[in-house]
């Protein structure tokens, strides 16, 4: 496997970044997960979007152009034969003195792994996920704004602890109002009475490129989308309910905090999402 580490292919084994990278010193950095389908890398122009927005936020320089980065983001996974597979694009803020300050930092360094993932077991897209609320809030937008796809993932790496501790897969995190934002790495939705309910971003979730894929394929299905403020009470008393992320794709929950949701099984506004979801993501993206 050849990783792009500033602008050259180098092995995996010889993969490496300085210990002085703010990246790993301070978690100074932002990164993007991108899926290809068939070739295809799922809405790459989104996905660049988003890592655009997030580097204004943190005033990180990208050191490509945007056509640039999506050259070495299909460069990378045709260098790996990849044809479906997952790919961690992250910018990094790159080589400083200790110290918090990036004015240390004078060139940020680009990172694109070209590889493959599975974040849950193939049964559970059959018969559905079982997660719980934990204690550890999502952090508001006057913290660490959610929005921002950061290498900062402690807040959401205690929470996915605090679910194993529960011997779930997947937590419910609350914002700091006690309103669900949204999971450790995936988006939530609920179905009731036929309308798709999903948390505003405001509400402290990111916002997910498969979140708005479910949204554009619902609306184009005659089914009726809400943002709006949930609390666990719409979750426990929904009909269905899903997660979606780019690792995660579409998978069904069935249960959560001990109470079983709808029927106890994937419903079938879920399946019927999950199909046309799956239509969508071979049909749509930058050929390699
Ligand atoms: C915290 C969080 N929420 C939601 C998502 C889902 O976003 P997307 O659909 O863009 O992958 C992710 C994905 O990485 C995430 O890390």
């Amino acid at each position: 496997m050849k990783i792009f580490i500033d602008g050259e292919f180098v092995d995996k084994d010889e993969a490496k970044i300085s210990v002085f990278d703010h990246g790993l010193l301070y978690g100074d950095g932002i990164f993007e997960g991108i899926r290809v389908y068939k070739k295809c890398v799922y809405r790459l122009e989104e996905h660049l979007e988003r890592l655009w927005y997030s580097a204004k936020d943190i005033m990180l320089t990208i050191p490509l152009s945007v056509e640039e980065m999506a050259e070495a983001v299909c460069e990378s996974c045709r260098i790996n034969n990849i044809e479906d597979g997952y790919i961690r694009l992250l910018v990094t803020r790159g080589k400083g003195d200790l110290g918090l300050s990036p004015d240390t930092c004078p060139r940020a360094s680009v990172i694109i792994i070209a590889d493959t993932i599975r974040l849950y077991p193939e049964e559970h897209y059959r018969v559905g996920l079982s997660i719980v609320t934990v204690p550890t809030r999502r952090s508001g937008p006057a913290a660490l704004n959610p929005a921002i796809k950061s290498l900062n993932y402690l807040n959401n790496i205690l929470a996915k602890m605090e679910a194993a501790q529960q011997g779930a897969l997947e937590a419910i995190m609350l914002n700091d109002q006690g309103y669900v934002a949204e999971c450790t790495g995936d988006n939530i939705f609920v179905v009731h009475k036929g309308i798709l309910y999903t948390p505003d971003v405001a509400n402290g979730a990111l916002r997910g490129i498969t979140r708005g894929t479910v949204i554009d394929l619902a609306e184009a299905a005659g089914i009726k989308v809400k943002e709006c403020n949930l609390t666990r009470h719409e979750i426990w008393n929904a009909d269905e309910c899903f997660l979606t992320g780019t690792a995660a794709e579409l998978i069904p929950v069935v249960k959560l905090d001990g109470r079983v949701i709808g029927e106890g099984v994937p419903g079938t506004v879920t399946k019927q999402l999950h199909a046309v979801f799956h239509q969508e993501v071979s049909t749509r993206g930058v050929m390699l």
